[in-house]
């Protein structure tokens, strides 16, 4: 590949616009939003980051939303691969963004994810974080009562229903 083609091809990839917030307004969105907040899924999926210099200036200084903090997190066991990778070791991954999460399955035809493939859509990925992230997990499957293992929580999240903040495995953030 020549470098002008792979310059041509980073610009492109790098002007894409994001897939755009839907149903931002609802309120079952809002309530969604607030037990992600809840659960303290936004310590590491953080909400907005700026990004910096750009030599092109739509990309300059922009406040995005990308659900990421963009760092590395110890996800523990369950998730290790038992290869570290450059800096990052044997457990560590790198908070991938969420947006356009929902759109996955039209874009891709399935749901596959994290790292591996291995989630079956976005309850199955948040069952499997451990770690860092095993207070925000055990929130998550303990919210509506569905207890660990369940995926009632994503379906709070998903329509909005509320839990209890009070209850037993609520976030301690
Ligand atoms: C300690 C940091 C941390 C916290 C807290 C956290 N996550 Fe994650 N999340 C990650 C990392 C790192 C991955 C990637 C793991 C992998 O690929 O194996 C991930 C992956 C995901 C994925 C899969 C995305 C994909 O494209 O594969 C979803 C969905 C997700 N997280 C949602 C949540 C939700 C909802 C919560 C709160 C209940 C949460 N996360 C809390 C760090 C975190």
């Amino acid at each position: 590949m020549s470098d002008e083609f792979l310059d041509k091809l980073t610009v492109y990839t790098q002007t894409l616009a994001v897939p755009r917030r839907r149903e931002w307004d609802t309120p079952e969105l809002k309530q969604g939003e607030a037990l992600f907040t809840q659960f303290g899924c936004s310590a590491c999926h953080v909400k907005s980051l700026k990004t910096g210099d750009h030599p092109l200036p739509e990309l300059r200084n922009q406040t995005i939303h990308p659900l990421t903090d963009l760092l590395l997190h110890d996800m523990g066991p369950g998730l290790a691969d038992g290869r570290p990778d450059h800096q990052a070791g044997p457990s560590e991954w790198r908070t991938p963004p969420l947006w356009g999460l929902g759109m996955i399955p039209m874009a891709n035809q399935h749901e596959h994810l994290l790292h591996d493939g291995r989630a079956r859509g976005p309850a199955e990925a948040i069952l499997w974080h451990g770690g860092e992230a095993e207070g925000a997990k055990e929130a998550f499957s303990e919210c509506s009562g569905s207890g660990p293992g369940g995926a009632g929580g994503v379906s709070a999240v998903a329509v909005g229903e509320s839990c209890d903040p009070g209850a037993e495995g609520a976030p301690r953030r």
